[in-house]
């Protein structure tokens, strides 16, 4: 190696360290979703008879203003002044958090700011469940609850009510799905695991269920 080299070799290193740097500090976006639209959808009872689970999906995204209905929905604030959801929860734990599987990487939905945090920039699609469907539908909703605001309660109770709470919202997200012709099935299989250590989540979140979502296949 001759003196001459130094500077290229050092120039190659800078730009190197440079890209890595910027890989590694790749920054999390929160996205605010328009407000939701609190009329309209289709009768309850056509709803009702509508309902059902799909397991085929076209790869098509949601528009941001059907993600904001469909969360809100699911378990958005429909009482303001009380901070209460539109879906009941034992002892108002509202213990359950919405995580949202996207192309673009996993976010938390934050009910209080109607908002979507970004929690990874990765596509994790693929572990939110063994399902052929599920890497290439536009969205998995996983549905953690959070123990740490279940109070004193026993584990067995804690598993039970969180499975109790978590299917109102699937239930909501399977209505609003049968009222706008989206496809949706909520899925106990999920390598939980794998998938927690994925996302994240401290030892008492744990992962209840997970929802598919999109538009039917053609
Ligand atoms: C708690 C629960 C777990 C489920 N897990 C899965 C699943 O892992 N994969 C799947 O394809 N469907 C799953 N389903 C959907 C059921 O198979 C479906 O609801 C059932 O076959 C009745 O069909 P329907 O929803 O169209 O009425 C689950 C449903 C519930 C309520």
């Amino acid at each position: 190696m001759t003196k001459k080299s130094y500077p290229a070799i050092l120039i190659v290193l800078v730009i190197l360290l440079a890209s890595t740097t910027s890989a590694f500090a790749q920054e999390l976006k929160s996205i605010q979703l328009p407000g939701p639209r609190m009329t309209g959808g289709r009768p309850l009872m056509e709803v009702l008879k509508d309902r059902h689970s799909s397991r085929e999906f076209s790869e098509q995204e949601l528009p941001l203003p059907v993600l904001s209905d469909l969360l809100w929905a699911a378990f958005g604030i429909n009482r303001p002044d009380v901070k209460k959801r539109t879906a009941p929860s034992a002892v108002n734990w509202q213990e359950i958090d919405i995580y949202v599987a996207t192309a673009g990487g996993l976010f938390l939905y934050d009910a209080e700011a109607h908002a979507l945090h970004q929690i990874l920039s990765e596509d994790i699609r693929e572990m939110t469940g063994p399902q052929a469907f599920v890497k290439d539908a536009p969205m998995n909703l996983v549905y953690v609850a959070d123990y740490a605001k279940m109070g004193e309660r026993s584990e067995d109770d804690k598993r039970f009510y969180s499975g109790a709470d978590v299917g109102f919202i699937g239930q909501n997200v399977y209505l609003f799905c049968a009222s706008e012709g989206l496809a949706t099935v909520i899925r106990g299989r999920v390598d939980r695991t794998p998938l927690a250590e994925a996302m994240n989540l401290r030892p008492d979140q744990h992962i209840i269920l997970a929802q598919t979502v999109g538009y039917p296949a053609e």
